[in-house]
Formats: structure tokens, C-alpha cells, sequence
């Protein structure tokens, strides 16, 4: 039987596959559908210090082979999140998450990383300086290396739990950013989040987002997540969790062959909420075609030299 299992920053997962931030809510919506337990983890809402209640609506944009969002980062807060959600999550999920935490000004980030730092039910922080739905904060950390760096210096200050930085495709040289955060002490890199796009309403003449543009996932951005993994993974020596337009079981030994240890799974879970154990299950059998005993060995395995 072939071995599904990964180690991530010291973390053993008994199988690559997370669901991204953002299409998986908090976990627990998804027990009715199947056992959640099955997952290698969980990113769990990308969350804030303060609530928020996103952007205007409509938020959403569907394209080709994939979608526009621009939630807004929508949460109930750091404090709800550990108070109300990650008990209905531990009742369900007997495995470590990972806390995605957004933020406005770099204490923000260093504030949630501190509190999810200290919870037990979380096993990994994913810092996320990529998103582009906010008109200050979010992507504008992850665009510029010193900025991304100075995020990643203060929550590493405050956390002993591996801190990923989750870094946006929307910059010219991915690899710039993710050497200084590998520099200013991060434990890995998570890419890719959403290529900022837009759509426009041939009838109204305007955006169909409100808030004009938005993110764009899906499985049209497979090639282009593949081409920034490959690159960090040349650029720094820390572990990559990959993701962008992953929707089955060769897509994942895709990603790790271009050099992730781990692969999340986004916005097909919107397509199909049964993703992520479909491929979970289809993966002993891709693993045996292409001659693969242990899904470890084969991280960076297509760079040669
Ligand atoms: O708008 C959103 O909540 C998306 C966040 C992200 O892409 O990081």
C-alpha cells in the first residue's frame, strides 16, 4: 500500500491534502457531508482581530474553468473563532488546524498569532499577507519584501508554532518575497492565493463585483500556481504548502513534484464539496502508476540540478 503520509515543520499528516482558507469555513460545516477526519488538516477562515462583515454584494464572479471572489475577509473575530469555533471544530476534527490570520497594520498580525499561538487545537499559523480583497492591509504585506518581512518578523516574535506566510502571485519576482520571510524567520511558505481579476455585466455595462475586482481561482490558475512553487522552492529552503487550481489526485503529485510538502485544495471544494476525499482516495492508485511508494520522496522531485 503505497504511504500518503507527509511531516510538515515536525507534524506528521497522513496525507498531503488541506482544504485552502476560505472554502471550508471552519471545519465543522462540512461533518454532515463526510468523516472530516480523513484531511491531512484543515486551513481553517482567514480571521481577523475584529469582526468583519466583508464586502458589499455581489461578491462573487464565475468564469471559466474557475471564480472571482471578494469576500472581504468575513470572520467573527479572533476571539469568537477561538471561543465559539474551534470547540464545535475539536468535537469533529481530532487533528490539528491551521489558523489563517489576516491583518491591517502588523500588530494586528502579531495580536491573533500570539492568542491562536497558545491554543492547542491549532498546529500551524498560515500568515496571510496575499489577500486582495481590502483596500489597505492584506495584499499590500505581501507585495513588497520588506513588508512581508516585517509581518513575518513580529509574529514569529510572539509564536513557537511554525508560521507559514501565505504570499500572493500578484507581484513580478515571487521569489524576492519569499527569501525575506525565509530570512526574517518563517518556517515555510503557502502560495498561491488569488490572481487579482474582474468580470464586466455586458448589460449594465459595469463590474459584476461590487467592489469592481476580485480574486481569481480555480483550475485555470494550476499552471501558474506550479510555475511560483517551483520557483520558491529554488529560492528558499523551507517547506512550501502549494495550492491554486488543484482538483485531483495527479494534480497534487503535480504540486509536490514542482516542490510542495503539502497541497491545499480551494476552489474546487466549491464545485464539489466531496474534493478533498475524492482525491484523498484516488491517491494510492496515481501514486502506484507513476511508480511512487512514498508520497514524501517527492517533493522537488521534477528539479534537477
Ligand atoms: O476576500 C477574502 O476573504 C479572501 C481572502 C483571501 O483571498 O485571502
Amino acid at each position: 500500500m503505497p504511504n500518503t503520509s507527509v511531516m510538515l515543520s515536525g507534524i506528521e499528516l497522513s496525507n498531503p491534502l488541506i482544504p485552502a482558507s476560505g472554502t471550508f469555513g471552519f471545519g465543522h460545516e462540512f461533518t454532515g457531508l463526510y468523516d472530516i477526519n480523513v484531511l491531512g488538516s484543515i486551513a481553517l477562515k482567514g480571521t481577523t482581530r475584529e469582526p468583519r462583515i466583508g464586502n458589499p454584494l455581489p461578491r462573487i464572479a464565475e468564469c471559466e474553468s474557475g471564480m472571482i471572489n471578494s469576500v472581504g475577509l468575513q470572520n467573527p473575530g479572533v476571539h469568537a473563532v477561538i471561543d465559539e469555533e474551534l470547540p464545535k471544530l475539536a468535537q469533529v476534527f481530532h487533528k490539528p488546524a491551521i489558523a489563517n490570520i489576516s491583518g491591517f497594520s502588523v500588530e494586528d498580525y502579531a495580536y491573533c498569532a500570539a492568542l491562536f499561538d497558545n491554543d492547542p487545537r491549532i498546529g500551524w499559523l498560515e500568515i496571510n499577507v496575499s489577500c486582495p480583497n481590502v483596500s489597505h492591509g492584506g495584499m499590500s504585506f505581501g507585495t513588497d519584501p520588506a513588508s512581508a518581512a516585517a509581518v513575518t518578523r513580529a509574529v514569529r516574535a510572539v509564536a513557537k508554532k511554525p508560521v507559514f506566510i501565505k504570499l500572493t502571485p500578484n507581484v513580478t519576482d515571487i521569489a524576492s518575497i519569499a527569501r525575506a520571510c525565509a530570512d526574517a524567520g518563517a518556517d515555510g511558505i503557502s502560495l498561491i492565493n488569488t490572481l487579482l481579476g474582474m468580470r464586466i455585466d455586458l448589460k449594465k455595462r459595469a463590474p459584476v463585483i461590487a467592489n469592481k475586482m476580485g480574486g481569481f481561482s480555480g483550475r485555470a490558475i494550476l499552471p501558474v500556481a506550479l510555475r511560483m512553487v517551483w520557483q520558491v522552492y529554488e529560492a528558499v529552503d523551507i517547506p512550501i504548502i502549494g495550492m491554486g487550481g488543484v482538483s485531483c489526485a495527479e494534480d497534487v503529485i503535480e504540486m509536490m513534484l514542482a516542490g510542495a510538502t503539502a497541497v491545499q485544495v480551494g476552489a474546487e471544494n466549491l464545485v464539489n464539496p466531496w474534493a478533498c476525499p475524492q482525491i484523498i482516495a484516488a491517491l494510492p492508485g496515481a501514486m502506484a502508476k507513476y511508480g511512487i511508494d512514498n508520497l514524501s520522496d517527492i517533493t522537488g522531485g521534477a528539479h534537477h540540478g
